[in-house]
């Protein structure tokens, strides 16, 4: 065993989910408490965490191609980096991300990386470690506190509230990646909002595989769901947003519909993603509603806030997807009029029961479907913009736009708003929305908060 330096920079490359980037950015803040700095733009890092996402395509390619290019790299600039494979990937492919590539040093899986500083200190003595437990409570209560005032962070953050999920679609890998539905407790997630916003956060959006399903005890030791945890994140005083993602129509109930409509912090915004507009398909992808069924939740949400924007994730040629199938697809498209989506050709994961059922739909009809229904998404995402048109509303700033004087910032339903403003990250402007693009809106500043 050869003993190496000890990286003095990280760099984390988070590919895939939010709930990635979240897990990004608790690996970024245990290396920084084990004393390594943040890479500068542009400079090689000494120790690299490729984040990975094994949800769809050839993931595991991508993930050795990028180690190779690590390697060139740092061999150009003198040092090769330490390389560590954290993410789905390396929770699916562990070993074999050992044997195939022995420039890595660490394989981490997503249930484990609370351990990353032990194994870091192996990895300097010269051995190779792999990790892919899963408990993933005991990841949470190992991580360092966030924030505590020296870090500053960004206006929108993430937090992470549940992990995991039982639900088995029949194409997906995340119950096999992510493990068995977890809900961080309540009080936990009380700190961490604090922190967050005493960090600078001024909107939190809580993730999880499965967020609705997440349930705990509150401080009186009432067992509470999704809602409860929003209603008393709302009390906290410098947060103005609140958001969640992602959701199966079978965890939405009453008390979280109802949320909508009373608490004005809690965005008027839901992704609920449905996957396809034809039962029989819904039914073979082991999605437990129908389309039927999913329409009339979405009325329950839009009785409760009349203006909520709707999203949803769809999957173009499941096995077996007829052409007649997919056009209920385009038909639930034309009835929901979604403000957003987002939309893939079926990728077959090794292992899921949908990756060897009969009738695999061939690649160029995939493709043409896909761009037949994300053209439909893209009228109805004009159109939702189209409408917004003249609309006063509270923008929460982030970043510059590309023209000095420029702003860019997020509308309550999600949309990106550009203007002209004195203003700075994390204020909440109030604004009139203008033209509308597909893709984001104009806006004139009528009132800083
Ligand atoms: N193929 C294509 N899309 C998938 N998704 C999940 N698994 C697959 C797969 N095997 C999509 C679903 C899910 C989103 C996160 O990714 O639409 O909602
Ligand atoms: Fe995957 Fe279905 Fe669970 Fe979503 S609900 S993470 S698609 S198994």
């Amino acid at each position: 065993m050869i003993s190496r330096e000890i990286p003095r920079t990280y760099r984390v490359k988070s590919f895939g989910c939010q709930m990635n980037v979240y897990d990004g950015e608790r690996m970024g803040e245990l290396l920084a408490a084990q004393g390594l700095a943040p890479a500068v733009e542009g400079e090689e890092a000494e120790l690299v965490v490729l984040n990975t996402c094994h949800i769809r395509e050839k993931a595991a390619e991508k993930v050795y191609s990028d180690i190779g290019r690590l390697v060139k790299a740092g061999r150009k600039a003198g040092r090769e980096p330490m390389i560590a494979i954290a993410g789905c990937v390396a929770q699916a492919e562990g070993e074999e991300i050992m044997t195939r590539a022995p420039a890595v040093s660490m394989v981490v899986g997503p249930q484990a990386y609370h351990r990353l500083p032990a194994m870091l200190d192996r990895a300097v003595r010269g051995e190779r470690a792999t990790d892919t437990d899963m408990p993933a409570i005991a990841k949470f209560a190992a991580l360092p506190a966030r924030g505590n005032g020296r870090r500053r962070i960004g206006p929108a953050a993430f937090l992470t509230v549940q992990e995991g999920c039982d639900k088995f679609c029949t194409y997906c890998v995340v119950p096999y990646t992510r493990g068995a539905e977890i809900s961080r407790p309540y009080r936990d997630l009380m700190a961490e909002a604090e922190r967050l916003v005493e960090a600078g956060a001024k909107e939190i959006t809580l993730l999880g595989q499965n967020v609705s399903a997440w349930s705990g005890e509150d401080a009186k030791g009432r067992v509470t769901g999704l809602a409860g945890l929003v209603r008393d994140l709302a009390r906290i005083d410098g947060l103005a947003r609140i958001r969640y993602t992602t959701s199966h129509p079978a965890d939405m109930d009453d008390d979280l519909i109802a949320a909508h409509g009373e608490t004005p912090k809690l965005m008027p915004f839901l992704h609920l993603p449905v996957q396809s507009g034809a039962n029989r398909v819904l039914r073979a992808m082991n999605r437990s509603h129908t389309a039927e069924s999913y329409l009339k939740l979405l009325d329950r949400f839009r009785a409760a806030r009349p203006d909520i924007a709707l999203s949803g994730d769809f999957i173009v040629g499941f096995p077996g997807e007829t052409e007649a199938e997919f056009a209920e697809t385009l038909a639930l498209v034309d009835a929901v009029g979604y403000a957003q989506a987002f939309s893939f050709k079926f990728s077959p994961r090794p292992g899921t029961p949908a990756s060897s059922m009969d009738g695999q739909i061939a690649s160029e009809v995939m493709d043409e479907r896909l761009q037949r229904l994300q053209a439909a998404l893209n009228r109805h995402q004009h159109a939702f913009n189209r409408a917004s048109t003249g609309k006063r509303c509270e923008v929460l700033v982030e970043r510059r736009g590309k023209l000095a004087g420029q702003w860019l910032g997020k509308s309550p339903w999600l949309q990106s708003v550009w203007f002209e403003a004195q203003c700075g990250p994390g204020d909440l402007v109030t604004v009139e929305l203008g033209e509308a693009g597909p893709n984001s809106l104009a806006a004139r500043v009528l009132e800083m908060a």
